[in-house]
């Protein structure tokens, strides 16, 4: 049967502490020059309705080490669901390529595209998930040695996609997650206590200084994301506050690390310092979503039998 990634928990834990340790092979074997093409001649359909940089390039790029191949579709190129249905763009993609990556708006369509595509889907992000993302940054806290099960992490600002794929890996890891966001700005409610039925250790606050307490790892976004960019202002003023700089590191324990998915707005929720400062790690995140991804898409591979 094939396999799809569309949120976190599609993985059992074993099968994410699996995926992680192909990850670090790759990323050696990469790294010694001796690569193998464990997707020679197959061909890989990325749909974006949304921006991207790391996404694309690191999929684009991986695909392209593992000896395959792959095609960039912008939101222009298909106009998903508007110039033919989603289940008809699925099920063409699948009769000719052999994984599909897509960066919908709705996490519904992305839905949609797996059920109608007999090939795996891959969640480029949604709405309301970024589990490659999450995938990624819980490779590169292994690779600086924090224990997931035992660590508190810290999101500061808002309840977004990635925060729902960082709860959700919460369920699967035994790690302690403090969430500091505004009034208004939580995470989706039922997905929150979905997560804690599921045994996840999540705290949901308005102080930053509470969540940050004795963090091993502080971690931010854009307080705007894509799509909702008409909300900017009013997003500005609320999260103001909510931003990691020097002072607030000063409350997290003293070998924290720091992460952000990028892009990030200098200045709003994080400042420049804190980015360039020594306990960032946010340049490791970005290329370890090439090594993870590439871990990810053989392994969708070898799953499905395609
Ligand atoms: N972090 C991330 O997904 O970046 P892009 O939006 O550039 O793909
Ligand atoms: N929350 C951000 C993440 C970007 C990688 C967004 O959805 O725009």
């Amino acid at each position: 049967m094939k396999r799809d990634l569309l949120r976190l928990v599609d993985l059992t834990r074993d099968e994410c502490s699996a995926l992680l340790a192909l990850a670090t092979e790759i990323k050696t074997a990469l790294r010694a020059r001796t690569p193998r093409a464990l997707l020679a001649g197959k061909t890989l359909a990325m749909i974006f309705e949304k921006p991207s940089l790391r996404t694309r390039v690191s999929f684009e790029t991986g695909m392209f080490q593992l000896g395959g191949h792959a095609i960039y579709l912008a939101p222009w190129d298909i106009r998903l669901g508007e110039r033919e249905t989603v289940a008809d763009v699925a099920r063409n993609l699948a009769r000719v390529v052999d994984m599909i990556v897509a960066r919908t708006f709705s996490h519904a369509v992305l839905g949609e595209l797996a059920q109608h595509a007999r090939v795996p889907v891959i969640n480029g992000l949604t709405d309301l998930h970024h589990p490659c993302q999450v995938l990624a940054d819980l490779f590169t806290l292994v690779e600086h040695r924090r224990k997931l099960d035992e660590i508190r992490v810290a999101f500061i600002g808002d309840g977004n996609n990635l925060v729902h794929s960082w709860m959700e890996a919460a369920t699967l890891f035994r790690f302690t997650f403090a969430v500091a966001c505004p009034e208004g700005y939580e995470p989706d409610a039922e997905l929150l206590a979905d997560c804690r039925a599921r045994g996840a250790r999540i705290d949901v606050t308005r102080s930053v200084t509470d969540a940050v307490g004795g963090a091993d790892v502080l971690y931010t976004d854009v307080w705007t994301s894509m799509g909702q960019e008409d909300e900017a202002a009013e997003r500005r003023a609320r999260f103001a506050g909510y931003q990691i700089n020097d002072e607030v590191l000063r409350h997290a324990a003293k070998d924290a690390l720091v992460m952000h998915c990028l892009p990030a707005h200098r200045g709003e929720e994080i400042t420049d310092a804190v980015i360039e400062g020594r306990q960032s790690i946010i340049f490791d995140q970005a290329e370890n979503r090439l090594h993870l991804q590439k871990a990810l898409m053989a392994w969708l591979a070898r799953e499905s039998g395609t």
